[in-house]
Order: structure tokens, then sequence, then C-alpha cells
């Protein structure tokens, strides 16, 4: 049996998780600093770093006793190399490298992409590839052929926002707070989807994504209707509320129609892409998987299809370790490990 720790640092979240012969999750502690950014509207990279230094090592407490081991029980660290926020990926990728030193064992560095799309493999491990990956979260939206453990060719990716991003500037403009996805998913349950007309970035024949053409007719549909009522809208650039926001019924209805819009755009861009390949296996991951409407809808499509959809539990979708140490276990078995020598890589990418 080999037991890898996981360690990821590559944003706002400080998380370890322990994973034992690639699949069986002992343990997955995830601390986040987003109430820390939460008044500036988004990740500030600096105070992202701060707080890893400050819970990592009770973060590493919490996932040892949780997976009931101790640190000499640990056969191999892994962690997050990029892509990511500079400062915070120093901090995990030093703490494993002075765990690995400390413990003697080996260190693995992962892709933090690879290792979301991983996660839909330790969902299901009888999937094999090739397989369709949609990773979608506050940094990136891209779709790949993962043909095998490590291999990818990328199809698609976007050429603006994220469609996270995008979640999270539409829910500052309506009022909402950030993070904005999980708000906005929680809230379009009261709205009406066809309630506001908004674009689709899916007529052209390719796989890129755009999703500022939405963002921009969303802040429109907003500032016309604050303006109806005598109110100012918030401003899309500010990360203050600038003015109190739109009645309620009509920023469900917004949220509603703008999360169904953004899912329709992902759904059809990755059902295409199955058509285009022949290729009937679809992984999702990231933070935008853990969006209900997002699951639902593949899940649907992928049934009606005869395609098969892998969406991972939530704990394995947001930013966690046990993806990490996951991915690390496959790695380590194909014997690629790194020296002590490895620095971060903020810009990998699927090595596509
Ligand atoms: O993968 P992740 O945890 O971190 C990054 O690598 O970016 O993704 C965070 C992103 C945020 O933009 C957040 O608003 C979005 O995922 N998100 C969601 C939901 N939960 C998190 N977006 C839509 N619906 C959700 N339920
Ligand atoms: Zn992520």
């Amino acid at each position: 049996m080999v037991r890898v720790l996981g360690i990821e640092t590559s944003c706002d979240e400080t998380a370890i998780g322990i994973v034992e012969d690639g699949v069986r999750i002992r343990s997955n502690i995830v601390a986040s600093s987003q109430d820390f950014h939460k008044p500036y509207g988004g990740v500030i990279p600096e105070i992202a770093a701060r707080v890893h230094v400050e819970v990592i090592w009770r973060v590493l407490e919490e996932s040892l006793a949780q997976a009931s081991c101790q640190l000499s029980d640990i056969d191999a660290i892994a962690v997050t190399q990029g892509p990511g926020l500079p400062g915070a990926l120093l901090i995990g990728v030093a703490f494993a490298k002075g765990l690995a030193m400390m413990l003697d064992r080996p260190l693995i560095g992962v892709d933090h992409l690879a290792a979301h799309l991983h996660a839909g493999r330790m969902t299901d491990p009888t999937l094999a590839p090739p397989f369709i990956g949609l990773v979608v979260s506050g940094g990136h939206s891209l779709l790949c052929v993962a043909h095998g453990e490590q291999r990818f060719e990328m199809l698609g990716e976007t050429k603006d926002d994220a469609v996270g991003e995008a979640f999270d500037k539409v829910a500052r403009l309506l009022g909402l707070g950030y993070p904005g996805g999980p708000v906005i998913d929680r809230l379009s349950d009261e709205g009406n989807r066809t309630g506001v007309v908004l674009p689709r970035h899916t007529t052209k024949e390719g796989f890129d994504f755009s999703f500022s053409g939405l963002k921009t007719a969303v802040y429109r549909i907003v500032m016309e209707q604050a303006q109806g009522l005598g109110l100012r809208a918030h401003d899309k650039d500010s990360p203050e509320p600038t003015a109190q926001s739109p009645e309620r019924a009509f920023v469900a209805d917004v949220a509603a129609s703008f999360q169904e819009a953004a899912v329709d755009v992902l759904l059809t861009k990755t059902m295409r892409a199955c058509q285009k390949t022949g290729i009937r296996q679809i992984v999702i991951g990231g933070g935008v998987a853990a969006n209900r409407r997002l699951r639902q809808r593949l899940t649907e499509e992928g049934h009606a299809k005869g395609i098969r959809v892998v969406v991972p539990p939530l704990a394995l979708c947001v930013d966690n370790g046990a993806m990490v140490a996951g991915l690390g276990c496959e790695l380590l078995a194909k014997g690629r490990t790194q020296p002590l020598s490895m620095n971060i890589d903020p810009h990998l990418h699927l090595n596509a």
C-alpha cells in the first residue's frame, strides 16, 4: 500500500489530503482565506500567500488526524507546482520540500489542471482515457482531450474571462458578494432562467470560450433596470458596492439567466468536442464544476446521448489536496519524482 500526502496552495485554499493507492481518500482538509478577500471582491495574492504560511501546519495536523496516521506513515509528498499565483505556490512547494527532506521521502510536482481532471478518475476508477476534459474554475476554462495518464491535447480555452471569474464579476455587479459562483447557484433557484435575454458565445465552430460579452450584457441590463428604478447599479469594476442593489426578484432573474447562458456555452462546446472527436466520455473539474445546474444538465445531456459523464463530488471539484495526492500516486508509480531543487511553474498547462 502506498500512502501519498498532497499539498495544494495554488490560490486561496490551503489544502492537504492523504490518499492510499491513488483512490482511497483517507483525509481531505481545506482551509480557505476567502473571507479575507471578500472586501476586495477577488483574491489578493499577497493575502493568500500570507494565510497559507499561517495555516499550513494546522491543516497538516488536521489532515493527519483525520487519516489517523503520522508523518512517518507517509510514503511520498506531492505538491501543486503550477499553474497558480507564484507567491501562493511557493509556500506549498517550500513546505513540501521541507517535509520530503525531513522524512527522506520522494517529492512529486503536480499540475493543478491535471489534478482537477484526475479527480474524475478517483471518482470512477474504471474510467480509462481517452476522455474529454472540461476544467472550469476561477482561473481557467478549458476543453481538452486526455489521451493518456499525462498526455493532453488542448482543444480550446477562454479568450478573456474564466467562467468562474465571470460568475464572480456578475455577482459583484449584482451586489451578491464574493465568491459569486455559489451565491448565483443558490439564488438562481428563485429566478426565471429565461427572465432576461442574454447572448451565448456558441455559434463559432471552434472550442474556445469567451465570457466577456455575456458579462457586459448583464452589466447593461442591470444598469438599465437600475436607472428605471432610480437606483445606481454596482460599478462593474468597483470592489465595493456603490449603491443599493436592484430589487431581489430582478437580481434572481438575472442570476438564473446568466447561469443558464454560461452553462449553455459550456455544454454546447463540450458536446461539440465529443461529436468532433468521437470520444464518448467526459470528466469535469474545477470550482465551477460544483455548479448544480451545470452538473444536472451535463448529466442529463450525457444520458440522452449515451455519453458517460463523470462528475466528481463537490469536495473533489473545488481546490483540494486529495486530487493532488491521487495524481501524485500515479506519478510516483511511474518514477516521476522531482529533486529537492524543484521549482514552482506558475504557467504549467497540462503539458499541452
Ligand atoms: O477551482 P477553484 O476552487 O479555484 C481556482 O482554481 O480558481 O474555483 C473557484 C471558482 C470561483 O470563481 C467560484 O465562484 C467558482 O469556482 N464556483 C462556482 C461554484 N462554486 C465555486 N461557480 C459556479 N457555481 C458554483 N456552485
Ligand atoms: Zn482549481
